[in-house]
């Protein structure tokens, strides 16, 4: 595992223990490297309305455009609950809007150490902002 990757799993490992996750039980933590170089992190904040609860991803995104950067250099996931953490399909989709199918996203696996994707992997021909019309 690269220094880069464990940093960037180390965020979110800590971002996991911010979870706000009391309806679920299921604290997850997403960290993410952006084209500044800066790490941004978040959790998973539930809500007594259950469908209205976010993702840890999307907690990590908004971190990183509130910070001004718009371009992912690659992501970590993970969760204390379960080995391989993986986005769910709507996270997917708003990863895709700032990355390519290159996007390296990492997991935690079982014994510790890390799986790697992408994201092309992950949510293959994926629709981006670039098939909206100009
Ligand atoms: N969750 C995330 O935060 N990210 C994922 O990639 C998978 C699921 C959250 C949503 C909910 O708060 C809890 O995990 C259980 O689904």
């Amino acid at each position: 595992m690269s220094a880069d990757v464990a940093e960037l799993m180390a965020s979110a490992k800590a971002a996991a223990e911010r979870a706000y996750a009391p309806y679920s039980g299921f604290p997850v933590g997403a960290a993410v490297l952006a084209e500044d170089g800066q790490v941004y992190a978040g959790c998973n904040v539930e809500n007594a309305s259950y469908p209205q609860g976010w993702c840890a991803e999307a907690s990590a995104l908004s971190a990183m455009v509130m910070g001004g950067a718009r371009r992912l250099q690659a992501v970590a996931v993970f969760s204390p609950q379960a080995p391989l953490c993986t986005p769910c399909g709507g996270c997917r989709q708003k990863l895709r809007e700032f990355a390519d199918e290159t996007l390296p996203i990492h997991l935690t696996r079982a014994d510790g150490g890390i799986a790697s994707y992408t994201l092309g992997d992950l949510l293959p021909h994926a629709f981006g902002p670039e098939h909206l019309p100009e």
